[in-house]
């Protein structure tokens, strides 16, 4: 029997059956930036700068069907109320957090996006799909409009430039709750570039207990232990 819920009913399904078919165009647009990301690197700029350069601004580079699916039972496994995102895009990760925490009965996902333009987009998308009250976008760099988060976060996703996950990580972490997640993506995709946040979580010397899983370009799965 299905269960009906957010993600297969309504208008949060409609709206990501369309994104997801529109993101379908990104490994094109992405072969064309190939030149300007390889130029970066030889210049030696950060994963940030050279990704920035290449102006993948129009790219949604989103996380799988499979991925959100797993971010939404993970938030409802955990009763989630206080989500922390960094990477927002056009909303398609957020869309399938948002939905999580309207099934759970309340919450909010706090998402910060550094592309002004993919900013109101994801807006408008997450009001397209009904859930623009679960959901405030922080147009920003992370490093800023994450400071002073208040509230215990029951979970986080770390999926912007590879290069800030620890440091986004380390601003977060004292407001982490006991057992709350934190997935991070492309671990397969970014492996050498990810090396060192995947050791800082599997070390079990930061407070977290962790996990890759084989789940769309990788997912690293920590539990906070406290
Ligand atoms: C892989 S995409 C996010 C995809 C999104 N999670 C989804 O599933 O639809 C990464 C995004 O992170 C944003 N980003 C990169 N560095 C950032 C920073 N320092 N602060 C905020 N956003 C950043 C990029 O502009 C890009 O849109």
């Amino acid at each position: 029997m299905t269960h009906e819920n957010s993600l297969n009913h309504g208008p949060a399904s409609r709206v990501l059956k369309r994104l997801h078919a529109a993101a379908k165009g990104d490994r094109l647009r992405f072969l064309g930036l190939a030149p300007k990301l390889a130029k970066g690197f030889i210049l030696r700029q950060s994963f940030s700068e050279a990704v920035t350069s290449a102006s993948m601004k129009e790219c949604y580079i989103p996380i799988s069907r499979e991925q959100g699916e797993f971010l939404y039972i993970t938030a409802r496994a955990l009763g989630a109320q206080n989500i922390v995102e960094f990477g927002t895009s056009f909303g398609i990760s957020t869309i399938y957090l948002a939905a999580a925490l309207k099934d759970n009965g309340e919450g909010l996902v706090i998402s910060t996006e550094l592309e002004p333009n993919k900013c109101a987009k994801a807006i408008l998308n997450l009001e397209e799909a009904d859930l623009g009250e679960y959901a405030e976008i922080r147009a920003g760099d992370a490093l800023e409009t994450l400071t002073g988060l208040s509230a215990p976060v029951d979970l986080v996703l770390l999926d912007g430039w590879k290069d800030l996950y620890l440091p986004v990580l380390e601003l977060i972490k004292p407001r982490l709750r006991p057992g709350a997640v934190v997935l991070a993506d492309n671990i397969f995709t970014f492996r050498k570039a990810l090396r060192p946040y995947v050791n800082y979580m599997q070390s079990g010397l930061n407070g977290f207990s962790s996990t890759t899983l084989a789940i769309g370009e990788g997912f690293e799965y920590s539990v906070y232990l406290g």
